[in-house]
């Protein structure tokens, strides 16, 4: 008698790290149990014309909680995460307290515990206060590394100084992650922006030296210390030229809206929406990050999911706070990318899964895999649809991209086995759940 599975994917193009094959996935308690040709299960999804991808993994969101509720919390973030095919998050810690210590870590995941609709792990901010029990906090369980601000964004996370940020990396083993704007010069150039009051003016206080001193900075400190770091959202060709000759302790990240809007359009069309740290800058880098992309400099695409009411976005530039929405997002504009020829599909699930696995050390998720996690986004590459603020399931309500039609849309979405969205539909209750490090070697 034919083996009774949980649940099969049947009839679809599968997204393996050996190929993109057409094979049924077959699933029991949570994990790829087997791929072929099967048709017991207690209950089947029809996946014919559609492809089934890794869950994408997005390992840049501030979801805002606790303390910043207003514009999102961890229930509607982590359900905008599956709405759009997004099945792992790591939330950042710039939230209010921020999360610098155990008992804030242990607040999130109390917190998100039967609240979430995806799976989640939290940072540990590292500032002067925690450096000394940073190689604990890491380790804790539910804990997806540390994160650095070198330089002010939203919040008042803050390690600018050389000599802090050595001693954070000479603390703990994982890799760090870090915002490298260099803060002295940050300062430095406000006037630019508080003298003009104009956003298009972004770029130019928060400019490419801003950028390109922090990374070089950063990988410095990391070669001085030997700890390897993550640098985030990477927006010039500066960088990108100077990270490619540091791939053995420094891999990269880059942004969607970084790769889709460009400046001054961007500014002038969408003011302050645009706005974000660091800054959407000209096509001269646009360009520079999609050969990064191309060429493999790129390791991991983050969305930066930073979510602010319109009331906030409507303050006088500078006073108006950087960042957008992303996660739901990130998925449709990159497989629209992937429909105009500018990657290919098994580079965007590089990005999306196995290159977060491989930076972070994800226990048993990123590939559709005997033995993983079954996290799928099942997508139609065929379908065109328009991006709208009314779909955005994150309460702030807004994207920067309302109104884009892409091609290419997610059409299901599968966490552990269990089908979370069909068609725009949430089904069932948050069955979100803490994700397992190889690192830490906890929970696994
Ligand atoms: O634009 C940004 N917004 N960049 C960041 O680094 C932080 C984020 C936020 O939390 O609003």
């Amino acid at each position: 008698m034919a083996e009774i599975f949980d649940l099969i994917l049947k009839n679809g193009t599968v997204v393996t790290s050996g190929g993109i094959v057409e094979t049924d996935i077959a699933v029991r308690n949570g994990r790829i149990a087997d791929l072929g040709s099967f048709s017991a299960a207690k209950e089947i999804i029809d996946c014919k014309n559609l492809h089934i991808l890794p869950g994408a993994i997005d390992t840049q969101v501030h979801f805002r909680e606790p303390g910043l509720t207003h514009k999102e919390d961890l229930s509607t973030g982590t359900l905008s995460a599956i709405a759009g095919g997004v099945t792992t998050v790591f939330e950042m810690p710039n939230t209010d307290p921020l999360t610098i210590t155990a008992d804030a870590l242990h607040d999130k995941l109390h917190r998100a515990q039967d609240r979430a609709w995806c799976d989640y792990a939290f940072f540990i901010g590292g500032c002067a206060e925690n450096a000394t029990d940073l190689a604990r906090l890491e380790m804790l369980p539910g804990c997806c590394g540390v994160k650095i601000f070198m330089g002010s964004s939203t919040g008042s996370l803050l390690a600018a100084e050389d000599d802090v940020i050595l001693s954070l990396l000479k603390s703990g083993t994982r890799r760090v992650a870090l915002h490298a704007e260099d803060e002295e010069r940050l300062k430095s150039r406000k006037y630019i922006a508080e003298a003009s009051h104009d956003v298009r003016d972004h770029p130019n206080w928060r400019d490419v030296e801003t950028a390109l001193k922090a990374s070089q900075r950063a990988v410095k400190l990391a070669r001085e210390a030997g700890r390897r770091i993550h640098l985030l959202h990477i927006t010039t060709a500066d960088e990108m030229e100077f990270l490619s000759g540091h791939k053995d302790i420094a891999t990269v990240e880059v942004t969607p809206q970084h790769l889709t809007l460009s400046a001054p359009e961007c500014y002038e069309r969408l003011g302050t929406l645009a706005q974000m740290n660091p800054p959407i800058r000209d096509r001269h880098h646009q360009e520079a990050l999609w050969h990064a992309v191309r060429a493999g400099i790129v390791d991991v695409l983050g969305s930066d999911h930073a979510p602010h009411t319109r009331e906030e976005k409507a303050k006088t530039y500078p006073a108006s706070p950087g960042g957008m929405a992303g996660v739901q997002t990130i998925l449709p504009l990159m497989l629209d990318h992937v429909s105009k020829g500018r990657l290919s599909l098994e580079r965007l699930v590089d990005l999306l899964a196995h290159g977060p696995q491989r930076v972070y050390q994800i226990a048993r998720k990123g590939r559709i895999a005997v033995g993983y996690d079954a996290d799928f986004a099942v997508v139609d590459l065929n379908k065109s649809r328009a991006i709208t603020n009314k779909w955005i399931q994150s309460k702030c309500g807004w994207t920067p991209f309302d109104g884009l039609t892409v091609m290419g849309w997610v059409r299901g979405t599968v966490l552990r086995g269990r089908l979370v969205m069909w068609e725009d539909e949430i089904l069932g209750s948050p069955a979100g759940g803490v994700v397992s490090f190889a690192e830490s070697q906890r929970k696994l």
